[in-house]
């Protein structure tokens, strides 16, 4: 049986996976602050919208939707055009939480309760059809939860319930360092994969490079392989790899 893939469209990530994600499927990208984890997972969501003519939609937790719209203009993204086309769907549940009135469209209220962001989901399925979802960041719901075991058991009813409304998607998960691949140790249990992503010091220069660490039903690249971030996002040099400890 031939698997679907859905190409995240970021240069030189497709082949380090066999053309792609598994249709229907979540996976995690991991790294530490700074590591690129909100770029890989909008870039994903613009590449499916202007290559693929895939909706997306982008569950925002730690950035309200405003300053994702003006950031990302510097790579050429119009976000507020892809909105207004009806192809993209920021869901603001940045705001809420920290107390500011939002005048999004769509709105996470507070606190975070799954029951809510899954309504939300199926209302903008219904309006938009999307095909793709981010989710960025697991790190800020796993802060309100607390409790590993239920983080978990959340997590996976949010990642199931994008896969069953055909959703390909991307959770973010901030790590503290690079020893690990999740925060609260669950986050990789709910998703098919890992893609970590890595920002580390090499003498007097930080250096950017990714992993694919988990990929079910797929022969990934085992290597790390370095990436740029351009002024057209992300673009993986997916024929170096890295050699230097991490
Ligand atoms: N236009 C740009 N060109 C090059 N690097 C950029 C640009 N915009 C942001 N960055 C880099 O990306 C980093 C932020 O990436 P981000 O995806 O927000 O990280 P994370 O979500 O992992 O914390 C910035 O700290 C900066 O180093
Ligand atoms: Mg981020």
């Amino acid at each position: 049986m031939v698997l679907e893939r859905v190409p995240t469209g970021i240069p030189g990530f497709d082949e380090l996976c066999e053309g792609g994600l598994l249709r229907d499927r979540t996976y995690l990208v991991s790294g530490t602050s700074g590591s690129g984890k909100t770029i890989f997972a909008m870039q994903y969501i613009v590449n499916g919208i202007q290559m693929f003519n895939e909706p997306g939609i982008f569950v925002a937790t730690e950035e309200r939707p405003q300053h994702l719209r003006e950031h990302f203009s510097v790579f050429g993204w119009d976000l507020e055009k892809l909105e207004d086309e009806n192809m993209l769907a920021i869901v603001d549940a940045t705001s809420t939480k920290i107390g500011l009135p939002s005048d999004e469209k769509y709105i996470d209220v507070r606190p975070f309760d799954t029951r809510s962001l899954i309504d939300q989901m199926i209302t903008i399925q219904d309006e938009i059809g999307a095909r793709r979802a981010a989710l960025d960041s697991t790190t800020s719901i796993g802060f309100s939860i607390q409790d590993p075991a239920k983080f978990r058991v959340e997590l996976l009813k949010i990642s199931t319930t994008m896969e069953i409304l055909g959703l390909t998607s991307l959770f973010t998960c901030e790590i503290v360092d690079s020893s690990g691949i999740s925060r609260f140790g669950v986050e990789n249990f709910v998703t098919e994969g890992t893609i970590v992503l890595y920002y580390t010091r090499s003498e007097n220069v930080r250096v950017r490079s990714l992993e694919i660490f988990k990929m079910r039903g797929s022969n990934h690249s085992k290597k790390i392989h370095p990436f740029e971030i351009t002024d057209k996002g992300i673009v993986v040099h997916s024929r170096e790899e890295v050699y230097s400890e991490i």
